[in-house]
């Protein structure tokens, strides 16, 4: 059986959309970005000026954790934090980051290892609205929280074949599939112990947004997937529908090799 896969970076076509569209994952407009503080918009500019829409995730003040496919063959990025909306967009919270401090996954291809981390070109001032996420451990590598009710994932992308960004940070939250039926749903070529899927769905824009799991008692944003691809194209619930995540766990080395974060 041939699947179609698909990647979702979203190539931005035009910045004058005042509406809120709440159809991304039929997702819930996020209030404040305390709720996601770690979350950054990117518009990745190629040679022949296209921009494309991502996100990211700060994991430190001097590294945004990313999809490979988010930020290749770029000349340079934007990138925004601590906002919700594209209306708040200040200094402040602004950074232009050339190719030259991107680390793509040496071994990136297409669905495979779609990882990369960027330098900013200055440190992020940390507040209440502007936090890292935390790293998972080791010993996270092999969870697929198939059960869990605390997984969720934000993003500026759409949710249908309407051509608009949401103006507004949305989120929704996540349910997860087994590795079986993911790897029925996808083949076992694509679906390693790198990967995590859902059956919640991600579509254009929200590629590189951070599959987290919260926990509300301590306030405790944990990364765990980086949403990579997907096997729908227009992007509406289906039959055998699913989305699939490099798993954080999985990457730790290569994190820690690019930015000298402690994993363990
Ligand atoms: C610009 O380049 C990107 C990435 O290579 C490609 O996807 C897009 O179609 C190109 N756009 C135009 C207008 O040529
Ligand atoms: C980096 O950007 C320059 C243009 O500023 C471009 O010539 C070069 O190919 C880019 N490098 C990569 C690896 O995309
Ligand atoms: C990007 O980095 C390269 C290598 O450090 C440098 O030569 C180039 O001027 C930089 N480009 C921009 C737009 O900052
Ligand atoms: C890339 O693949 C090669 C060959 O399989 C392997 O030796 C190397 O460790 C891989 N690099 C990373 C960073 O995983």
């Amino acid at each position: 059986m041939m699947t179609k896969i698909v990647l979702f970076v979203l190539l931005f076509i035009s910045c004058d959309s005042n509406h809120l569209s709440s159809r991304i994952l039929n997702g819930n407009i996020v209030n404040t970005i305390d709720q996601f503080p770690y979350q950054v918009a990117i518009f990745a500019r190629r040679n022949n000026l296209s921009l494309t829409l991502s996100s990211g995730a700060i994991i430190s003040c001097k590294f945004i954790l990313t999809c490979a496919h988010c930020i290749k063959d770029s000349s340079q990025a934007n990138i925004y934090y601590g906002m919700t909306s594209f209306d708040q967009i200040s200094e402040e919270n602004y950074q232009v980051i050339n190719n030259s401090s991107y680390r793509i996954h040496p071994n990136y291809s297409t669905f495979k290892n779609d990882i990369a981390i960027m330098l900013t070109s200055h440190d992020i001032q940390f507040n209440d609205k502007i936090k890292p996420v935390r790293l998972p451990s080791r010993s996270e590598a092999f969870s697929n929280y198939e059960h869990s009710e605390t997984l969720k994932l934000a993003a500026w992308g759409i949710y249908s074949n309407a051509q608009e960004i949401s103006n507004n940070l949305l989120y929704a939250n996540i349910q997860m599939l087994s590795t079986n039926e993911c790897e029925r749903i996808f083949g076992s070529f694509l679906i390693t112990d790198q990967v995590i899927c859902s059956q919640t769905l991600h579509c254009s824009g929200d590629s590189g947004s951070l599959l987290i799991d919260h926990n509300v008692d301590n306030d405790d944003f944990l990364a765990v997937g980086i949403a990579s691809f997907a096997n729908y194209e227009t992007c509406t619930e289906g039959v055998n529908h699913a989305s699939a995540y490099m798993r954080v766990a999985s990457y730790l080395d290569f994190i820690n090799e690019h930015t000298s974060l402690i994993v363990d």
